[in-house]
């Protein structure tokens, strides 16, 4: 069953962020019955440390926080690598993401090097009371973009704006048509040109350093672009 993954950044009950994340995920269900094995957290059940700043994860391709489990956050990138299509939401505090949505930003940050999210579609969401919710909803499409992911909808919505029961409806189909590959993935310009400049970059480091090791194993350097890798990754091209 394909696999779909929510993470709402809000640790409010009776978050709006959650209800919102929820209208999508209930028109799914009603549209496509079964179809979908569905996962929801948010900060209370999935806890995740900010960065200390170590860059380990850049140079050594490991997490000192994740080896002494002292968090979610080893669940959390197991959950988004199984995941078929995947839902960032974020409240709305101080026209920024809130701090649990920027912490997994901020461990996931090396994933921009290596596009782990490539060939997953998925959507971003910011919900705010009355404003902030453009800058937070295109920080979020650019953040999570640059690891790979395919950004179908960026939803913004205040408290008189919520998202309607028709858009939503409209919304779950294009989920499914991407989940069940009916429409391709077509690779942002900006994405593409960041798979260059690494491909590039790390052309000419050794290959013991974790980065140029990690596109070596996974036969990055022999993909000409970034919609190569993805059929690769999918299994449509050999490599
Ligand atoms: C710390 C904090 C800062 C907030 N900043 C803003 C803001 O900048 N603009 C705004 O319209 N609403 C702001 N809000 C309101 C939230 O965006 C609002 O409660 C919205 O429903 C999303 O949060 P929720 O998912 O927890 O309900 C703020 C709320 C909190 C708790």
């Amino acid at each position: 069953m394909k696999k779909i993954f929510a993470y709402v950044g809000s640790r409010n009950v009776s978050s709006n962020t959650l209800i919102q994340t929820r209208k999508i995920l209930a028109a799914l269900e009603m549209k496509f019955p079964g179809s979908f094995d569905v996962e929801l957290y948010t900060p209370n059940e999935l806890k995740i440390k900010s960065a200390t700043g170590c860059k380990s994860c850049f140079t050594h391709g490991t997490c000192p926080i994740e080896q002494q489990n002292i968090d979610d956050s080893k669940l959390l990138k197991e959950k988004l690598e199984e995941a078929d299509f995947i839902i960032f939401a974020s409240p709305v505090y101080s026209h920024n993401v809130s701090a649990d949505m920027k912490a997994v930003v901020e461990r996931l940050s090396y994933w921009g090097h290596l596009f782990k999210l490539a060939g997953k579609s998925g959507v971003v969401l910011a919900v705010a009371d009355s404003n902030g919710v453009t800058f937070v909803s295109d920080y979020m499409e650019k953040v999570f973009g640059i690891m790979g992911l395919n950004i179908i909808d960026k939803l913004n919505v205040t408290s008189t704006s919520p998202l309607s029961q028709i858009y939503v409806e409209n919304l779950a189909e294009e989920i499914f048509n991407y989940v069940m590959g009916n429409y391709e993935i077509e690779v942002d310009e900006r994405v593409e040109r960041s798979f260059q400049h690494y491909k590039k970059m790390y052309a000419t480091l050794p290959r013991s350093f974790a980065e140029p090791k990690y596109w070596h194993e996974n036969g990055m350097f022999e993909c000409e672009n970034l919609q190569e890798y993805i059929e690769v990754k999918k299994g449509i091209l050999k490599n």
